[in-house]
């Protein structure tokens, strides 16, 4: 028997304000039009002011306990993925620790970016599976609106707010590739390619936040090749191949990517997990809303292999093969 981490309950939050793609056009020069046709994207939810990072984490987070019917009480482990963590420290786990009334296990954050919750996803089950904790509640959650140039209409049309969480727990299995739970995960990061997609501030530099700035069409270039090559690597590495896959539950920058990877792979867009159109980009909180938007729909059921997988800026990206 081996230690497999196995996802017992999924969770979200998206902010109640709704910014649609005519809102933004009486703001900056662009089209419903164009934003759907380039993106696939319709709406986007934006926190409320003093709605904080920590805020959409917990009430994901909460939404994943009950699903998995825990308490607090028994985690003993948070990784937040998020690039919008309320303050520059302490982390953004710490506060969601606190707000969630926990005083024990360990909390801390993860910077990847887009790609965080594959990262989240990947150090938890590694800490999982070698027994250095038992459940743990891994959250992707960002208010990436705050990071936007408002005025920049290659940028600001693209993204959202949210959270997405899930509870893992460690489970004992034949540790086949019939197993439930994280079967491979495979993460990569090359930092030559900083400058395609970044924050022009910081708090070792500029001292301030800093806006967003990305050259979108270079980064789209490498989005497909990445996603593609990541996700068969991962499939390889648990014994399966993309015609075992049920669903892909991808990163929601944009559809024209989805489309790109899903083909690239031979498998229908009809297996991919779609939720740009209604949220947008949320950065690090993209897969796990397509994820629990799926198992609350019922579309993803017990036995499915599932891939996550998502690339943002650094480049970091990466890819889970799960069986529900
Ligand atoms: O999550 C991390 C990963 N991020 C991504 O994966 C994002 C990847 N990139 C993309 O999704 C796409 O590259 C964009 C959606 C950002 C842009 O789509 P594109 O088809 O690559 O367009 P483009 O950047 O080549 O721009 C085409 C034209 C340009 O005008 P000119 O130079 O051809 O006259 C832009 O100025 O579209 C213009 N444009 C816009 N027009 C109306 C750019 N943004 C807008 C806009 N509305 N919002």
């Amino acid at each position: 028997m081996i230690r497999r981490s196995v996802i017992l309950g999924t969770g979200s939050y998206l902010p109640d304000r709704i910014l649609t793609n005519a809102d933004l056009a009486a703001s900056v020069d662009t089209t419903d039009e164009w934003i759907v046709e380039r993106t696939g994207i319709r709406q986007r939810h934006i926190a409320a002011d003093g709605e904080l990072t920590s805020d959409l984490g917990v009430a994901a987070a909460r939404r994943a306990l009950a699903a998995a019917r825990l308490t607090a009480d028994d985690v003993d482990l948070i990784v937040v993925a998020t690039a919008t963590p309320d303050q520059t420290f302490p982390s953004c786990a710490t506060v969601i620790q606190h707000k969630l009334g926990m005083v024990r296990g360990v909390a801390f954050d993860v910077a990847a970016v887009c790609s965080g919750f594959l990262y989240a996803l990947s150090v938890a089950d590694a800490m999982l599976v070698t027994g250095a904790a038992n459940t743990a509640l891994v959250i992707g959650a960002e208010t990436f609106s705050r990071l936007l140039d408002w005025s920049d209409r290659g940028t600001c049309v693209l993204f959202g707010d949210g959270a997405g969480a899930v509870v893992l727990r460690a489970e004992n299995a034949p540790g086949t590739s019939a197993d439930r739970g994280i079967l491979a995960s495979k993460l990569h990061s090359d930092g030559r390619y900083n400058d395609l997609l970044y924050v022009d501030g910081g708090p070792g530099s500029t001292g301030t936040v800093g806006k967003l700035r990305m050259k979108g069409r270079e980064v789209f270039r490498h989005a497909v090749t990445n996603l593609a090559s990541v996700m068969t690597e991962t499939l390889a590495a648990a014994g399966l191949a993309a015609t075992d896959v049920a669903w892909v539950v991808p990163h929601q920058a944009n559809l024209r990517i989805l489309e790109g990877t899903a083909k690239k792979l031979g498998l229908p867009i009809e297996r991919v997990i779609v939720t740009v159109d209604g949220h947008a980009n949320t950065s690090a909180a993209s897969v796990p809303l397509a994820l629990d938007a799926a198992v609350r729909d019922g579309r993803i059921k017990r036995g499915d292999l599932l891939i996550l997988e998502a690339m943002g800026g650094g480049f970091t990206w990466g890819a889970a093969a799960v069986r529900w």
